[in-house]
């Protein structure tokens, strides 16, 4: 039994790059019968950047409405990471254990200080033992994450030895990586789909806006004109159709058609615009459904916050245990 943890931060809207490298993903996994889920929105990670605390709910209730449509929530509990105070608690534990100097390594960190230089908080550089805490507390050993998050759980994997060996415990297992290696560029060309670039594909988007952003998008900048063949294996639009044209015999003819300029761009576009709406139709359809009844998504995450308490309340007094942490208690 693999025990599963991945987070997602509600800052801005869930886009295509979302969607087909992660979110997909975690779907499938979820549904094997030897994994458990757990999958969190992690708003206490995206306080550690400037951010709008009045639209900030919003982002937030919207992240939610698209991690519950895309169906997550069928076999994996899904919850808002602040309703679980216990993150935060053991990430001040973690952080007792935690060296310095690996988190000054953590590009993640240099990128971001030198983004927002003028408001550095300590929580910039303590990310990482959140993160950590946020694995370890559901003693989660497969971890599906994107390229730039290896780093942070390589730290969390040192992070829980340094525990057990300081403490002489076995409590915590070593996460492993679960690498999502699908990576969707950004409309413009950009290395990666990503609400700061502004350069995404929001993923409940309407068909009309979804096409015209299509319509612009990036394709393999060598093919100026509908004569010249392109390079499907470097194509963002190609990637995208290897994800959402089910049919194999469709993406050859695609690829077929791309490398002998039998097709142009345009119409391998609108090929893929269909796959698209296909695909996300029913998406879309369950988060009206959703937004038009927003209890019920705060019973979902109310419910998964209850399930990751009472897991996060069994951690935390073994980790008190081991720690040799008894409060009052601790008085002769
Ligand atoms: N830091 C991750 C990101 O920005 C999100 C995250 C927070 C996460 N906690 C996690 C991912 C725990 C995996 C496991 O993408």
């Amino acid at each position: 039994m693999a025990t599963i943890f991945s987070g997602i931060q509600p800052t801005g809207e869930v886009h295509l790059g979302n969607y087909m490298g992660a979110l997909r993903h975690w779907v499938s996994l979820s549904k094997r019968p030897e994994h458990e889920a757990f999958f969190s929105i992690v708003d206490c990670h995206a306080f550690t950047v400037p951010y709008d605390a009045k639209a900030f709910p919003k982002g937030v209730f919207e992240t939610a409405v698209a991690v519950l449509a895309v169906g997550l929530d069928e076999r994996a509990t899904v919850f808002v990471q602040s309703d679980v105070p216990e993150h935060t608690e053991l990430a001040w534990y973690l952080g007792c254990v935690a060296p310095m100097g690996e988190l000054g390594r953590m590009t993640q960190f240099k990128e971001k200080s030198e983004q927002h230089k003028s408001s550095v908080g300590t929580g910039l550089f303590t990310y990482p033992i959140l993160m950590a805490a946020d694995i370890l507390l559901y003693k989660a050993t497969l971890v599906p994450v994107g390229h730039d998050q290896l780093q942070h759980l390589e730290f969390a994997r040192d992070l829980a030895r340094h525990f057990n060996h300081r403490f002489k415990t076995e409590l915590f297992p070593e996460p492993k990586p679960h690498h999502l290696t699908l990576r969707i560029r950004g409309t413009d060309g950009g290395e990666k789909m990503s609400k700061s670039r502004n350069n995404t594909i929001a993923m409940l988007e309407p068909p009309q806006g979804i096409w015209k952003k299509l319509k612009g998008a990036f394709t393999d900048p060598q093919r100026v004109t509908r004569e010249i063949p392109g390079r499907p294996e470097i194509c963002n639009i190609y990637t995208m159709h290897t994800v959402v044209t089910p049919e194999p015999a469709l993406t050859e003819t695609i690829h077929a058609g791309c490398t002998t300029a039998n097709i142009g761009c345009g119409d391998c576009k609108k090929l893929l615009a269909e796959s698209l709406d296909r695909e996300l139709a029913p998406v879309r359809e369950r988060a009206a459904e959703l937004r038009a009844q927003p209890k019920r998504v705060l019973e979902v995450l109310g419910d998964g916050a209850s399930t990751c308490r009472a897991r996060a309340a069994q951690t935390m007094a073994a980790v008190k245990e081991a720690a040799g942490v008894r409060g009052a208690r601790s008085a002769p």
